[in-house]
């Protein structure tokens, strides 16, 4: 989604914009632009495609303040007039991220105004609301403030004037954007990572406010225009925690810190002897003891953790549990149960529905809510009352890979914590649990070993158009998974569908053409599955197994086997997902797409 990066200092600030754009560039984009403030002029450079064209264009461009920004197309196609920044009247120059919905009705009385347009952003308007603000107040921030309070919609904006070269405004409601403290310098972005080469001291805005930004200092006011003081954190990214170091693209690099990843996120939890609620937090034991059933809200992958949750949730803890895509909840009428305990999963932690989704709960009741979260200041974490954090550190490629792993494993202790507090965990139990927890990271070290065996396998993938993925059970949710993968990064159509359902539909697109995933773990529906695959090859279709070692099931003439090194019992599905994974990668390569930033899609998405 649509990056922002802003910078005032005594130095050429051109290096660091494009820079920063450039960490940014995971968040998915189609073109990129920046401004600079130069002799009381706005310098002003656009381009469609990639960082580097911007970079190339931008040689002869130089300022001490600027903005930038990357865009993913919401309002007008991709294209160098549709980039940010827009300006006004070669005055007024804005970065915008979100979406303005009351755009029309602003632009229509702006044109009457005289203002013309030549975007078909909705983010022009902000340039030109600014603009006819700041033409009767000549305070830059005043003027913004003014423009915010019309406003409807979300956005995070970074602001320049060309006849002010000492100040640089941005607000945010809806999206994100931090500042970054430097000496004698400061800077804004949409995430840390954009300015781990210039300060590790961040300020994250919250909602509403407006910040005025100096070469040595920062002011902040909130919605209501109050000056409020909010805290500098030491971000503990690290710049080569988003370097590619050898590996060839960020999804395989993240793909192999799983086993890492996973140990990171149990730490705490691993070292320990037994298992306490405390590490949801404070409130999490008062919390969970009033709790008779859970609501889990996501999207995407994340939701497809909490499919997997639900298993475990009604099979080890034996609690209710519903699980919902976060879109459709926030905008159906449901009836609210306030002993439910609402979580919220996600990667970024800043992805529009799952957050107007937990918002919408809160407003239907729900006061018992836990987020499981990468990113520790992300707007879900701060609104929600419990949280657990993922440890999976920066995850740059778009298809999300290690965050789904631990956030699994995030929803394992949940389960387990809550099984305890409802007394259906033993004490043996409890170590036998913990003891596969400590061993998952040289469980999922070991699948990574079959990568060339995989490799090969996804050579069958590279002409073909279709494939459904099948799965039972705990790996029903697996199956989604994988087609997800598959689809997002290699752009072939694939479907996931519970093994079962295949003769109620799906069975009549089964042909030679057709290849048929299957995830096959030694689990209790191991021989309901096997009839479902004989369905399969005898309409046929080639099968594709993933099952565990030591399985019975065999390779035959139209059956690639495929064994993973163990079985992981309730674990599995980790497992499986992390072979999943590299078949998409694999596919992907062998069709040469843009793995890490595949077409129309975008990172975090922060619009609804
Ligand atoms: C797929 C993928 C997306 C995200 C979804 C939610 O690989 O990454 O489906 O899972 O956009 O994002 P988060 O988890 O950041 O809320």
């Amino acid at each position: 989604m649509c990056g922002i990066v802003g910078a005032i200092a005594q130095r050429n600030i051109v290096p660091v914009l494009l820079q920063g754009l450039q960490r940014l560039e995971y968040r998915g984009y189609d073109s990129a632009g920046l401004a600079v403030v130069h002799n009381r002029q706005l310098q002003r450079v656009r381009s469609t495609g990639r960082v580097a064209e911007l970079t190339k264009s931008s040689a002869n461009t130089s300022g001490h303040l600027g903005i930038a920004h990357t865009r993913w197309a919401t309002h007008g196609v991709p294209s160098e007039r549709n980039a940010h920044p827009h300006l006004s009247n070669e005055l007024i120059a804005v970065v915008h991220n979100g979406i303005i919905e009351n755009y029309e009705e602003i632009r229509a009385r702006l044109t009457a105004q005289n203002y013309i347009f030549t975007s078909d952003t909705d983010s022009e308007v902000i340039a030109h609301l600014i603009h006819s603000h700041y033409v009767r107040n000549h305070n830059l921030l005043l003027a913004t403030q003014a423009a915010l309070a019309e406003l409807v919609g979300a956005y995070a904006i970074g602001v320049v004037a060309a006849d002010n070269d000492t100040h640089m405004i941005c607000a945010r409601k809806g999206s994100p954007l931090l500042l970054g403290v430097g000496k004698g310098e400061h800077f804004i972005a949409s995430d840390v990572s954009a300015l781990l080469s210039v300060t590790k001291n961040v300020v994250y805005l919250e909602e509403g406010d407006v910040a005025e930004i100096s070469l040595h200092g920062y002011r902040i006011f909130n919605a209501q225009g109050v000056a409020v003081e909010r805290p500098v954190h030491i971000s503990e990214m690290s710049s080569e925690s988003v370097e590619l170091g050898e590996y060839r693209h960020y999804m395989q690099k993240e793909i192999h810190e799983q086993p890492q990843a996973l140990a990171d996120t149990l730490e705490g939890v691993c070292n320990s002897q037994t298992l306490v609620p405390g590490i949801f937090g404070a409130e999490a034991a008062a919390t969970f003891a009033q709790i008779d059933s859970l609501l889990i809200l996501a999207c995407g992958t994340s939701h497809h953790a909490g499919m997997v949750a639900r298993y475990w949730l009604e099979e080890i803890a034996g609690i209710p549990c519903t699980v919902e895509i976060a879109s459709e909840y926030r905008y159906r009428v449901s009836v609210a149960n306030p002993k439910t305990l609402v979580v919220t999963i996600s990667q970024s932690g800043e992805t529009a529905d799952t957050l107007a989704a937990l918002n919408h709960a809160k407003s239907l009741g729900h006061n018992h809510t836990l987020s499981i979260c990468n990113v520790p200041e992300s707007a879900l974490v701060r609104l929600s009352k419990l949280r657990l954090l993922t440890r999976a550190g920066p995850e740059i490629g778009v298809a999300s890979t290690k965050a789904f792993t631990t956030q699994l494993a995030a929803l394992f202790l949940l389960t387990l914590v809550l099984a305890k507090l409802r007394g259906r965990l033993g004490k043996e139990e409890e170590q036998r649990h913990l003891h596969a927890l400590r061993h998952l990271p040289s469980a999922a070290q070991a699948v990574l070993k079959l990568e060339p065996e995989i490799a090969h396998l996804a050579e069958h993938f590279a002409d073909k158009q279709h494939a459904l993925f099948l799965g039972r059970g705990l790996h029903y949710p697996i199956a989604l998974e994988g087609a997800l993968k598959l689809k997002e990064i290699s752009y072939i159509h694939a479907e996931a569908y519970p093994a079962g359902e295949l003769k109620h539909g799906p069975l009549a697109l089964v042909d030679k053409d057709m290849p048929v995933i299957a995830v096959a773990p030694n689990d209790a529906l191991l021989e309901k599955l096997k009839s479902n695959l004989q369905e399969v090859r005898a309409r046929g279709g080639e099968l594709y197994v993933f099952a565990d070692a030591g399985t019975r099931l065999q390779s035959s003439a139209g059956v690639h086997l495929m064994q993973m090194p163990e079985h992981a019992g309730y674990l599995s599905p980790i497992l499986h997902t992390i072979a999943l994974q590299l078949l998409a990668y694999y596919v992907a390569l062998k069709k040469g797409t843009d793995v890490d930033k595949p077409r129309n899609l975008a990172k975090s998405v922060t619009v609804e």
